[in-house]
């Protein structure tokens, strides 16, 4: 039925890069690409009669940016077929699987494929291990092994479905929840990678060797100072924390308590008059809103600069990141996956 598999796979902790992998190796017979999503582009071309598939994490209840930027360089579809495979975060707790939530982030890249001249066949999220471990420990092996297993037949259901010339939808209410949330996905997009990455740090373990700006997808980190310095294009796919040979970057509260108040309630308080003197009063409402989101921005990065520079003083860095939640937390990687799988150079 089809001449060949493309199959895309943007992932930071390597769960996507398993549901295109098991996808591409259900379809038995056929020839596969497995290529990378990321900054840099990977020219492919498209044949009319090949299956694009894609695999990519669920960010903030939609896609995440790279693979809506990604949709936009691809060739025009002409009728190809595509099946996309979102992943979202399965958990377990106390022996009681518990599914994800992707909202749009199927439905949003197979309504952009369709403008593109692709032809959606199927569209289903897979239940991976989250990896979110900037918010949350990484899950035990036991429990990363039955969401994996129950994951992969999944996967290996649709690719058979697909096979046999029928088509797969899935997810109609978190695609209505993910439309009701679309307020929370857009801030997520907007906001995400202004403040997201300011939250990480290098600790003083940081020996400078430069792997987590290599790996970066987003190509959204810069040695500065030989220490790590996270700009605002990261996506947040968590690739630099968990594939750190020495477990060095973190994300603390305190930065956040410091952003919020040394970098932005001073002047809140000013302009608001709290300091004896107003003019918000007297501007309309969007011009104030403007006002407060670039000041905000403005001192999260003036801030992260100077907290930068600080921390390259060891025992200031050993002490935010004894203060930080993640040096105590497991770090998270999809199992079986190694760095040289999901960090593709070609
Ligand atoms: C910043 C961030 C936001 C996330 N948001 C969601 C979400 O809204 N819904 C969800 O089900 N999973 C969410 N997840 C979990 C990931 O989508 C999930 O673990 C995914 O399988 C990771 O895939 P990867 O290893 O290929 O990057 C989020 C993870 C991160 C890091
Ligand atoms: S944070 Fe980790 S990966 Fe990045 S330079 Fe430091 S030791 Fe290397
Ligand atoms: S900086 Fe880290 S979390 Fe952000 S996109 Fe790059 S590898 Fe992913």
């Amino acid at each position: 039925m089809y001449a060949k598999i493309t199959a895309f796979f943007m992932s930071g902790t390597g769960n996507s890069y398993k549901v295109a992998k098991w996808f591409s190796e259900s379809m038995e017979g056929l020839h596969t690409g497995l290529y990378q999503i990321r900054e840099q582009q990977t020219t492919v071309t498209v044949g009319d009669n090949d299956l694009l598939v894609f695999s990519y994490p669920t960010h903030g209840f939609t896609a995440p940016w790279l693979m809506i930027k990604h949709i936009f360089r691809l060739p025009e579809g002409n009728g190809a077929h595509a099946v996309l495979l979102p992943t979202r975060a399965g958990t377990r707790i106390l022996g009681l699987s518990l599914p994800g939530m992707e909202g749009t982030a199927g439905y949003l890249i197979a309504g952009l494929l369709w403008l593109r001249g692709y032809k959606v066949r199927g569209v289903a999220a897979i239940d991976m291990p989250s990896n979110w471990t900037a918010l949350h420990w990484g899950l035990s092996d036991k429990n990363v092994k039955v969401i994996v297993d129950r994951g992969e037949q999944k996967v290996k259901r649709i690719a058979q479905t697909i096979a046999s010339g029928r088509s797969f939808y899935n997810g109609f209410i978190p695609l209505v929840l993910g439309v009701l949330l679309a307020g929370v996905s857009f801030g997520y997009l907007i906001i995400g990678q202004m403040l997201l990455a300011k939250l990480f740090f290098a600790s003083d373990k940081c020996n400078g060797c430069s792997l987590c700006k290599q790996i970066c997808p987003k190509q959204s980190i810069q040695m500065i100072g030989n220490k790590p310095y996270w700009t605002y294009s990261c996506d947040s796919c968590m690739a630099c924390m968990n594939f750190c040979p020495q477990k060095a970057i973190q994300v603390s509260p305190f930065t956040l308590f410091l952003y919020t108040y040394v970098g932005t309630i001073p002047v809140h308080f000013w302009i608001s008059g709290n300091l004896g003197w107003s003019f918000t009063g007297q501007l309309p409402r969007s011009i104030w809103c403007l006002i407060q989101y670039v000041y905000i921005l403005s001192s999260v990065a003036l801030t992260y600069r100077l907290l930068h520079h600080v921390l390259r003083i060891r025992p200031l860095a050993a002490l935010l990141s004894a203060l930080s939640h993640t040096k105590y937390f497991r770090r998270y990687k999809s199992p079986g996956v190694s760095l040289g799988n999901i960090h593709r150079t070609d």
